[in-house]
């Protein structure tokens, strides 16, 4: 048994310092649960004039990353820096000198994570990254722990707290979208380019990692279907209201027989599906699987502490496995080939919001293409508004195929523009 475990922390940022304010905070209580003291000896940071908030010896601050990586006295290494490529270089070092590794990066998990997991397993060590994902939910070690017995079937999650903040914000106190914006980079919610945010990228990237895990396969960022919720135009959120919806940027995953279908964008939420009081920045993932039926984890999917909270579990985790000489124990490997269904196999219903020359027969125009599309509907409805001359159709179908949907698209070509168009979630629950 170590009566010290030492830890190089790679990076001393919004997360870093959350983790560091943790060990120390908490340090009688982890020294209980691990039986040994977890001891920051070495923190990377990029400029060393920074002005830091930190009970740290500042003598320990580095900006050359190698003096981390190549101490071998250091036990767990952090990687809480960022980026892609000097942080995977980072991990691939660490892991191969046989440190215990654990990071809050999507980025590289989504990307590199199954080759990063492999090489953790060739060098038995561990490789853990529950912050990586939703911030302060357990939601990795429900996956891989907790519903281990279960087969999931669909994973439905609001995983990004910068878009659900925005959309928040725009419904229940009118902001508009820049202002929204401006207030969760403020908080520090977005990412440095916020881009990556609104444009569903980070979602999609955390999706990546919870259907690989969940579906016990390998997910490339490119099996994603993505859509930005720049694409949400002015009146959607109204009129999602009033059909009882509310617009929510949704990540989604499904499995059957022909498949897996992952997607981010945003959707028409049914009021009465959980997820659709998630509010503010707040994150949650809910997961169908066969013998459990419906689960649901909810809470705060960034910030400082909240994600430091997990990251410092997987500490305690890998803390644990060293005092048991367990590191690394266990496979990674994935169960099944990695099969993404086709468009034709992906079923929805769908909301369309349309302008149409308001003329004798256009509707009937309007019915025959859905109708030759194969596309049944549920309710058609003229909204009052009318913008010089036009009137605006609002349509919502039965459940069709997202194939059938990208033809419908196309074939409402030079009959009406296509103000906005939504697939309809959470009516069925999953
Ligand atoms: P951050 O505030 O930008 O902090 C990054 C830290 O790493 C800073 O201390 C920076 O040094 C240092 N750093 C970055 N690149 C470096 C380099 N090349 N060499 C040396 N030092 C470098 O980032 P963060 O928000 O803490 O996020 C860290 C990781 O956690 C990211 O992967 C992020 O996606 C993930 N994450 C963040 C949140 C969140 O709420 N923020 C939630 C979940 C996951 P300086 O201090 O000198 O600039
Ligand atoms: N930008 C991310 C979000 C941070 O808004 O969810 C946490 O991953």
């Amino acid at each position: 048994m170590k009566n010290e475990i030492s830890i190089g922390l790679l990076g001393y940022g919004t997360v870093g310092e959350g983790v560091a304010k943790i060990l120390h905070q908490h340090k009688q209580d982890l020294q209980h649960k691990l039986g040994a003291e977890a001891t920051i000896k070495k923190v990377l940071i990029r400029n060393k004039h920074k002005e830091r908030d930190t009970t740290l010896d500042p003598a320990i601050f580095t900006t050359d990353i190698e003096d981390i990586l190549n101490d071998s006295s250091l036990d767990i290494i952090i990687e809480v820096m960022g980026g892609i490529e000097d942080a995977r270089q980072a991990i691939e070092k660490a892991l191969k000198a046989g440190k215990q590794v654990v990071t809050a990066n999507k980025d590289v998990m989504a990307e590199f994570g199954d080759g990063l997991l492999k090489l953790a397993d060739e060098q038995k060590c561990d490789l853990f990254y529950e912050a990586s994902v939703a911030g302060g939910i357990p939601i990795i070690r429900t996956l891989e722990d907790g519903l281990a017995s279960d087969r999931i079937t669909s994973l439905m999650g609001i995983v990004n707290g910068t878009t659900n903040f925005i959309l928040t914000k725009m419904k229940n106190e009118n902001m508009t979208y820049e202002a929204a914006l401006a207030e969760a980079t403020r908080l520090g919610y977005a990412e440095t380019d916020p881009s990556a945010d609104v444009d569903g990228i980070d979602a999609a990237r955390k999706m990546v990692i919870l259907s690989s895990l969940a579906f016990s396969t390998v997910v490339h960022l490119e099996d994603v279907s993505v859509r930005s919720m720049k694409e949400i135009q002015d009146g959607d959120l109204e009129i999602a209201a009033k059909f009882g919806y509310t617009m929510k940027m949704v990540g989604s995953s499904k499995k059957n027989e022909d498949g897996i279908e992952v997607a981010v964008e945003p959707v028409f939420l049914a009021d009465s599906h959980p997820l659709s009081a998630v509010n503010n920045e707040f994150n949650a993932v809910y997961i169908h699987g066969d013998a459990v039926g419906e689960t649901m984890l909810y809470g705060p999917g960034a910030g400082s502490l909240p994600t430091a909270t997990s990251v410092v579990s997987d500490v305690i985790a890998a803390c644990r496995n060293l005092q048991l000489g367990v590191n690394g124990k266990r496979t990674h490997a994935s169960q099944h080939e990695r099969v993404i269904k086709p468009y034709s196999g992906c079923f929805a219903k769908y909301f369309y919001r349309l302008l149409v020359k308001d003329d004798v027969g256009v509707l009937s125009q309007l019915t025959a293409i859905y109708s030759n599309n194969g596309v049944s509907l549920q309710s058609v409805m003229q909204h009052p508004a009318k913008v010089d001359g036009k009137a605006e159709i609002i349509l919502l179908t039965h459940q069709i195929s997202r194939k059938q949907h990208l033809e419908l698209l196309k074939n409402l070509e030079g009959t009406a523009d296509v103000i906005s168009h939504y697939r309809i979630e959470g009516e069925d629950k999953a």
